[in-house]
């Protein structure tokens, strides 16, 4: 095992087992790179309250320069014995640029610099999480604009509701991943705050121009409590919350997917690309991609409650609890990037068969609710076209006959309130559909409006 960054207080080496029990090193190796930035960042502030000469901070941010370029070889850090990525750093420092490195930790602790690290990380994580949000939400317009007028029948409970218009169910996920974003982009302004100067948890003892610093790494403001600092997690938590809710939302469009691709409904093609087969039977074209984004849910959500857990009841201000943070959260991010670049390619790949969902809506009576408000349209209240247009479903339903099948001497004769305007309205859903021209409503003319309004939103997301 390495020196440890501290070590003059102690008599006893320590116990082997704690020391690989208490080890960093194997995941937070992931902040190498803003560990380096941020400690080049340290040594220009050092250098402003006159720690460092010049000459110094010129060695030492030229060496960890070297150090960042050299940690990209492979097996860099294979046999590190390390406490954490922390300790590794310094320790490459102290070996390139003797000692002067000694000087590098001046005023500083390793309980902001944690913070500071996976605040730049995360950073980069979540601009990534959105990238990622975006290109699906591009694939999700084009896959409407392949389909611009096709009616697929909605669901309530899972049962044919109300015909749509297959752009307007697909511009109910971009709303969805709309506000994943936008939450996104709250988290990053939470994330892009300068914790260095908090010191262990008290400020540092050296006047350093906090903002100056800030200016420096890109953060848009400084922490105003060092305490505060030391004990807070939130920022990852705000990450991972967004992140899950962006999981949630995948996990119902793979389940939406996985449901119409099946043989049961039909309507959608899954290419091969995203499908596997089955080892015994050899007919099977499985929705693996799909099932693995709806799976990954239970590690994403597992990894938010396993970081909210660990932070309950924390007494104030740093505990080595903490440091269960980064695993979590690396997942969190891992996965949830990965499921959205999944999907984009699901969907870039994905075909509709619209004649299938047209024939189901024709086959049941997403109509009836056109029906009633027709009638309460013509002046008959509401509850009473509901109750007629319900008596004329039932007979739909006895007499076994589609909607599309009744003539207007049969409606007629069915009910006198039922004038030759309703067999267009029992023939195609689509006549229905035209009425719901409110904003927001699925109305040929306002999916139409609303599709045009995403592609240019989606520009300012
Ligand atoms: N590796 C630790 C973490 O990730 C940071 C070190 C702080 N350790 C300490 N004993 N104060 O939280």
């Amino acid at each position: 095992m390495q020196d440890k960054l501290y070590g003059g207080r102690f008599e006893g080496g320590q116990d082997k087992f704690f020391e690989k029990f208490s080890e960093s090193l194997h995941f937070d190796k992931r902040l190498f790179s803003v560990d380096i930035a941020g400690s080049q960042a340290f040594a220009r502030a050092l250098e402003s309250v006159g720690i460092l000469s010049a000459e110094e901070r010129g060695t030492i941010v030229h060496a960890f320069g070297e150090i960042a370029v050299e940690g990209r070889a492979p097996g860099y850090f294979d046999g590190a014995t390390d406490e954490d990525v922390h300790s590794f750093v310094i320790r490459k420092l102290k070996e390139k640029a003797g000692a002067v490195a000694d000087k590098i930790h001046t005023g500083r602790s390793r309980n902001e610099q944690v913070s500071l690290d996976t605040r730049l990380w995360l950073r980069g994580a979540i601009e990534e999480t959105i990238d990622a949000a975006k290109a699906l939400m591009g694939g999700l317009l084009e896959l409407a604009e392949k389909y611009p007028s096709a009616a697929v029948p909605g669901y309530t409970h899972m049962r044919r509701a109300q015909a749509v218009l297959w752009p307007h169910y697909l511009l109910a996920y971009f709303e969805m991943f709309t506000r994943d974003v936008e939450r996104l982009r709250q988290a990053h302004a939470r994330v892009n705050v300068l914790p260095l100067g908090s010191g262990a948890l008290a400020g540092s003892a050296f006047p350093f121009d906090r903002e100056a610093i800030a200016a420096d790494l890109g953060f848009a403001a400084i922490t105003r409590n060092s305490m505060d600092v030391s004990g807070d997690r939130d920022f990852a938590l705000d990450y991972m919350h967004a992140a899950n809710l962006t999981m949630l939302h995948l996990s119902r469009l793979a389940e939406d997917w996985i449901l119409y691709s099946s043989e049961e409904f039909g309507w959608l093609e899954l290419s091969d690309g995203v499908s596997s087969g089955s080892s015994l039977m050899p007919q099977k074209k499985n929705p693996d991609s799909l099932e693995l984004i709806r799976g990954k849910c239970g590690r994403v959500f597992g990894a938010y409650s396993a970081l909210f857990v660990t932070m309950k009841g924390l007494p104030m201000t740093y505990n080595r609890d903490m440091q269960e943070d980064k695993e979590p959260l690396f997942e969190a991010a891992d996965q949830t990037i990965a499921c959205l670049r999944m999907a984009a390619i699901v969907a870039q790949q994905v075909t509709l068969n619209p004649s299938v969902p047209e024939k189901a809506s024709a086959e049941s009576w997403v109509v009836a609710t056109d029906i009633a408000e027709a009638l309460s349209r013509a002046g008959l209240p509401f509850h009473q076209s509901h109750k007629l247009a319900g008596r004329l479903v039932l007979h739909g339903i006895k007499s076994g006959k589609n909607p599309a099948e009744f003539t207007a001497a049969e409606l007629a004769e069915f009910d006198p309130h039922f004038t030759t305007d309703f067999v267009g309205i029992l023939r195609d859903p689509r006549n229905g559909m035209a009425t719901r021209t409110v904003p927001g409503g699925t109305a040929p003319s306002s999916v139409a409006r609303a599709l045009g309004e995403a592609k240019e939103r989606i520009g300012s997301l």
